[in-house]
């Protein structure tokens, strides 16, 4: 049976005195009680050691936005997976939208980044999801196959054993429109047999496929009850500590149930 999974994707927010108090504010309400519903955040990088420190509770994990397609040395303004594992950061966000849109990240850079991530056992939330223009021209499971299958499908049973899929269509993306719980639902099940048919039953009924776009307090619980939806990635709502509180609560609720 797979977990529920509620992941803040901070982005380049917000000033570090801000940063510390939304980082207090979760070390004390994030309810403690959650043991069916993992929590990620990931705030940008400079951030990422002060958390530790804020963090007592190690029931709160830590992610990185993004890490280098390269191990270590002149790469002037990286951050490695290997630096990222050395600081016990276990997850990182790869592919989101906006590293490949701004910052022309193409599968193949994207493979490799998710090659280095497994090596250093740090989890990849590889993020995948079509555009405006390619929903409305009905393309978006030609352009999530091209995705997962470009940066994923050289990976061996073992490694994608490993991995979440983080469904992000660019549409809903800050818009404040989120998919319907329908499209989410049908585009997770077409990542889920995607998964099964390249793999096998078991990885694929096991995989965590998250949903993100425009998730708030007041549509994770229909998003989230859906059966191929395990949970968020949240952008712009978990920057406000009480309405990402209140989304994993309502996580929390839908396994309890
Ligand atoms: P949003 O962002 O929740 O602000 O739409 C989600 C994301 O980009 O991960």
């Amino acid at each position: 049976m797979r977990k529920k999974f509620v992941a803040g994707n901070w982005k380049m927010n917000p000033n570090y005195p801000e940063a510390l108090e939304l980082l207090k504010y979760l070390n004390i309400n994030v309810p403690k009680d959650h043991s069916n519903v993992d929590i990620l955040i990931c705030p940008p990088f400079i951030y990422l050691s002060e958390a530790k420190n804020i963090f007592t509770r190690p029931d709160i994990y830590l992610g990185a936005q993004n890490a280098s397609a390269y191990t270590n040395g002149a790469y002037t303004g990286e951050i490695s997976s290997t630096m990222l594992k050395s600081l016990g950061i276990d997850y990182a966000i790869i592919g989101h939208s906006e590293r490949r849109q701004y910052f022309g990240e193409s599968e193949e850079v994207l493979a490799k980044k998710i090659k280095l991530c497994l090596q250093e056992n740090i989890t990849p939330i590889f993020c995948v999801g079509e555009t405006l223009e390619q929903r409305n021209a009905n393309e978006q499971f030609e352009i999530v196959k091209k995705q997962i299958s470009g940066a994923l499908y050289d990976l061996s049973i073992e490694q994608i054993k490993k991995i979440i899929i983080a469904y992000e269509p660019v549409w809903a993306i800050g818009t404040g429109v989120n998919a319907t719980p329908q499209q989410a639902q049908e585009m997770h099940t077409f990542i889920r047999n995607m998964i099964m048919n390249k793999y096998d039953d078991v990885v694929s009924q096991n995989m965590i496929i998250l949903y993100g776009g425009s998730v708030k307090k007041d549509n994770a619980y229909e998003l989230f009850s859906m059966p191929d939806i395990d949970g968020g990635l949240i952008g712009g709502a978990s920057l406000k500590g009480e309405e990402f509180v209140s989304i994993i609560a309502t996580a929390m609720n839908i396994v309890n149930k």
